[in-house]
């Protein structure tokens, strides 16, 4: 959730600690806070309430500190309300550590109670602040600071990534990881620390993924690695494909409209790789008949819109494979009881590929036999690298918190899968398949032409954007649709907003609809129209205002019902969300503009949410 920078080279930190707080304040924004090591010893910090811009404002103000390295934190609050001493980082008691920590400790409040009866004294209500303390306590008993460091980790319990720094070894840095991503970059004469790639993307694109129980010290002259018995390690070095310029605005507004009108391209380089001859190629796969050898069940497990992909993807791989597909939210999946073993087949989806309750589910599958199927963006992540496969969606990196086009490539990709997996296992009849794959050539341009036209989206904003909450209603593909739509309103606007299936309406939600009730109805899934076009007709009837989304072969069908229709193309009905995403997204985006929210970062929101 929270973002953590760390330079060591022979230049100022603080430029490259902003640059990079900056490019990680997605993943968490109230509270920043950077510590440095002075060129005679002292160890600097400073930190504040607030966005990255408060703290670049404190820093201007006051000496900026100097030193050639440091740490910095983007905070995304836990433990203790956000506020300039719960901030990262936090300091020992005798100013001789610092430490910028990710994740959750679990038993702090027994680390805590026994440091304050030795007399430590703690300044802030974050467990992270335990985590120094106990380091500067450690260090002063066995004087060696990576014994210290090695006596912490052995007492600590929860997750962490964290980056440490003493002011008796002012030329370098440690860092240490369990469950919370963290990874070293490497340049010439200078190293780094990051949470995040995407940190990372203007200093180096050479990078090593730490595993967890790994610790490293990191100066500029090289990086050590160790494993949990203190061993040194030899780590593969990756080189990071992302531009840079991938992960800046670019000229538009926010994040999120550059992401939107960036899903043609998305969506382009995550198909084209895989087809080839006609043909739906899945080199990573290696053989498919394998894979689905013995499977009777799939579950597909993520969070948030990454789970709003999975329920398209129920129905889409039900109707292709023939076989039980459930979709789970994460958080809930790893605690039930699922049918795992030999014969499911779990499919895990994230953008980020670091949801802490993904990630869990995914070891909860494979600690029970059944075999993991990854669908990521960021390469490297640890879903990816801990999954038995991983497919790629090559969306590039994704700033704003609110997803777009890691939703429509996950989208897109889960679909192909499903066709893929049909075809090798005979359960799709050649003209369907040949169908499939013409229009998932023409894909990224119909979705251009769904785009091209804001002046819709924008006007039914302009008109809505006052309501207090709005009804979302669908069947089948266009219900999972809607979960989708919803979710983009609300987290973006703050406008409640529900999202049901249409023919479960009349079973209470309907009470709440009344004269001027906005709802967005979705008529895209062609084989259920008549029955969506009865249930728009039953809101109407109750004084319902209605946006209604439909495909321009039925739209004569709906358009009389409806105050506002958004016209998308026709395609297969396997691949109309992956169209109906789109004036869905806009139209969230408008009205949150006409609402001055601020898009990129909705309150109380993260990008990556890898605590529970
Ligand atoms: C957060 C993001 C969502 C995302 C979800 C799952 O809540 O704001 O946009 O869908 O996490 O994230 P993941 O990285 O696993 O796809």
């Amino acid at each position: 959730m929270c973002g953590i920078i760390g330079f060591a080279g022979k230049t100022e930190a603080v430029p490259i600690l902003l640059d990079g707080l900056e490019r990680l304040e997605y993943r968490g924004y109230d509270s920043a806070g950077v510590a440095t090591i002075s060129a005679d010893g002292r160890l600097q910090v400073k930190k504040s309430k607030g966005r990255l811009s408060v703290l670049r404002e404190l820093l201007d103000s006051q000496n900026p500190l100097s030193g050639n390295i440091g740490i910095g934190h983007t905070r995304w609050a836990t433990h203790g309300e956000p506020n300039d001493t719960n901030a990262h980082p936090h300091v020992g008691q005798e100013r001789k550590i610092a430490v910028v920590h990710n994740g959750i400790i679990e038993n702090y409040l027994e680390i805590k109670n026994s440091l304050i009866r030795k007399g430590v004294v703690f300044s802030s209500d974050t467990d992270t602040e335990v985590i120094v303390q106990l380091l500067e306590y450690y260090y002063r008993k066995k004087s060696d600071l990576m014994d210290a460091v090695y006596a912490v980790l052995n007492r600590i319990k929860g997750a962490y990534a964290m980056g440490i720094l003493c002011s008796d070894f002012p030329g370098q840095m440690v860092a240490a990881k369990k469950d919370a991503p963290l990874l070293i970059g490497y340049g010439k004469n200078k190293n780094y620390i990051a949470s995040d790639v995407t940190a990372l993307l203007a200093q180096t694109k050479t990078v090593s993924y730490m595993e967890d129980g790994e610790t490293a010290v990191i100066t500029a002259d090289g990086v050590q690695i160790f494993d949990r018995d203190r061993f040194l390690l030899e780590k593969e070095k990756h080189l990071i494909e992302w531009d840079v310029s991938a992960a800046e605005k670019g000229g538009y507004a926010h994040f999120m409209l550059k992401e939107i009108m960036e899903q043609p391209e998305a969506v382009r380089k995550t198909i084209s790789p895989r087809l080839a001859d006609g043909e739906i190629v899945m080199e990573e796969l290696n053989n498919a008949s394998e894979l689905m050898k013995n499977i009777s069940r799939i579950y597909i497990v993520a969070c948030g819109s990454a789970y709003h992909v999975g329920m398209t993807g129920k129905y889409a791989l039900e109707r292709l494979l023939h076989i039980p597909v459930e979709a789970c939210l994460a958080s809930e999946f790893r605690y039930s009881e699922p049918l795992l073993g030999e014969s499911a087949l779990v499919i895990v989806i994230s953008q980020s590929g670091e949801t802490l309750d993904s990630m869990a589910a995914l070891r909860e599958a494979k600690r029970k036999g059944s075999k993991v199927l990854s669908i990521v963006n960021v390469m490297g992540s640890s879903i990816a690298r801990e999954a038995d496969y991983v497919l790629y969606t090559w969306a590039g990196p994704e700033i704003a918190v609110a997803t777009t086009k890691a939703y429509t490539t996950q989208m897109t990709l889960l679909l192909m899968l499903g066709v893929y997996l049909a075809k090798q296992l005979n359960g799709i009849e050649q003209e369907e398949y040949a169908v499939i794959i013409r229009e998932l050539q023409d894909l990224p341009e119909k979705i251009s032409v769904v785009m091209n036209d804001p002046d819709r989206y924008q006007k039914a904003a302009s008109r809505y954007f006052n309501h207090n909450s709005v009804f979302y209603i669908g069947r089948n593909l266009d219900y999972a649709l809607g979960l989708e739509g919803s979710l983009k309103l609300k987290e973006i606007s703050y406008i409640h907003s529900e999202s049901y299936a249409a023919g479960e309406l009349k079973h209470g939600t309907i009470s709440l609809i009344e004269p001027g009730t906005l709802v967005v109805a979705l008529a895209t899934y062609e084989p259920l129209v008549e029955k969506s076009l009865s249930n728009i007709v039953e809101v109407k009837s109750r004084g319902a205002e209605v946006i209604a989304m439909t495909t321009e072969r039925i739209v004569s069908l709906i358009e009389s019902q409806a105050s506002e229709v958004f016209v998308i193309p026709k395609v297969h009905s396997l691949l109309q969300p992956v169209l109906g995403v789109i004036p869905l997204q806009l139209f969230a985006y408008y009205v949150a503009l006409n609402r001055g929210c601020d898009i990129d970062k909705p309150r109380n929101l993260a990008k990556s949410v890898t605590v529970e």
